[in-house]
């Protein structure tokens, strides 16, 4: 469980966190949605500590971020997986060479350990072929399956992914966002995701905070969020008439 108390994050003297706290929980897959600007990037890389927030907490299981020491936070970095947008993948590294990468950074295993690993979790993320092939040669969305191997190679107990689905087309997407939730049960993992997309927020929306202008304006589960009168959340979701006929058909009964 990640538990986020009032955290404030100014650049340049402009606030751009307003003092935001809520709580991701274990297990399950914890949505960050609101429009492109409101804050999710900021929010999740205070997460991961490459934003010291100026006030605030942050702590994973009870481990408060700012009172750990330089080796604790270490160890910490080592628990998180990251699924950067865009995949960012090493482009001359391998398939392979990619997923093992955090394996040579963080662990002493050896070769033939790290490779196993390797097998195994591309195997678990359904690609079983392109461990010679360089991400140009591969497909956006096998270029996501990738990323997330990566992310879990390690057995992250925190797993972030800012806008996962990106780029990708909507089947694709739905794939990549069940990949995402059934990792999170089967390991146990505190996610955490950015998005956009309301096709995520109908797959895998198991708890949801809305983020408008560096503010939490909403959270709830998608079961609640078609039948809210929150008007920014309103605004947000049925900025497209597919989901204004869901509402529509959800108030029915
Ligand atoms: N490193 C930075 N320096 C200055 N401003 C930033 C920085 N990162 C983000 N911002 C600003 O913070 C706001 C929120 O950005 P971001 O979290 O990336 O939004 P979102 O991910 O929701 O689209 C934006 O106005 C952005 O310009
Ligand atoms: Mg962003």
């Amino acid at each position: 469980m990640i538990e986020v108390k009032n955290v404030e994050k100014s650049f340049a003297g402009v606030k751009i966190l307003k003092g935001v706290s809520t709580v991701f929980e274990t297990g399950k897959t914890n949505l960050i949605i609101g429009q492109s600007g409101s804050g999710k990037t900021v929010l999740l890389k205070s997460l991961l500590g490459i934003h010291q927030p100026e006030s605030g907490t942050i702590s994973f299981d009870g481990r408060v971020y700012c009172d750990l020491n330089a080796d604790e936070k270490r160890e910490l970095r080592t628990e998180i997986g990251m699924v950067f947008q865009g995949s960012a993948l090493f482009d001359s590294m391998t398939v392979a060479e990619n997923v093992g990468f955090p394996l040579k950074m963080f662990t002493h295993d050896n070769n033939k350990k790290i490779q196993e690993r390797v097998d195994f979790v591309l195997k678990r993320v359904n690609l079983t072929d392109a461990h010679k092939k360089l991400p140009s040669e591969i497909s956006g969305g096998m270029q996501k399956r990738v990323a997330i191997a990566r992310a879990i190679v390690n057995n992250p107990k925190y797993l972030f992914c800012d806008e996962p689905n990106s780029g990708l087309d909507p089947n694709t997407a739905i794939l990549i966002d069940n990949l995402i939730k059934e990792i999170t049960e089967e390991y146990n993992i505190t996610t955490v995701i950015n998005t956009h997309d309301m096709n995520s927020v109908m797959e895998i929306g198991e708890n949801i905070l809305f983020l408008k202008d560096g503010l939490k304006a909403w959270e709830g589960t998608k079961e609640e969020i078609f039948r809210t009168d929150n008007e920014a959340v309103v605004d947000f979701v049925y900025s497209s008439n597919l989901f204004k006929k869901v509402r529509e058909a959800y108030l029915k009964d």
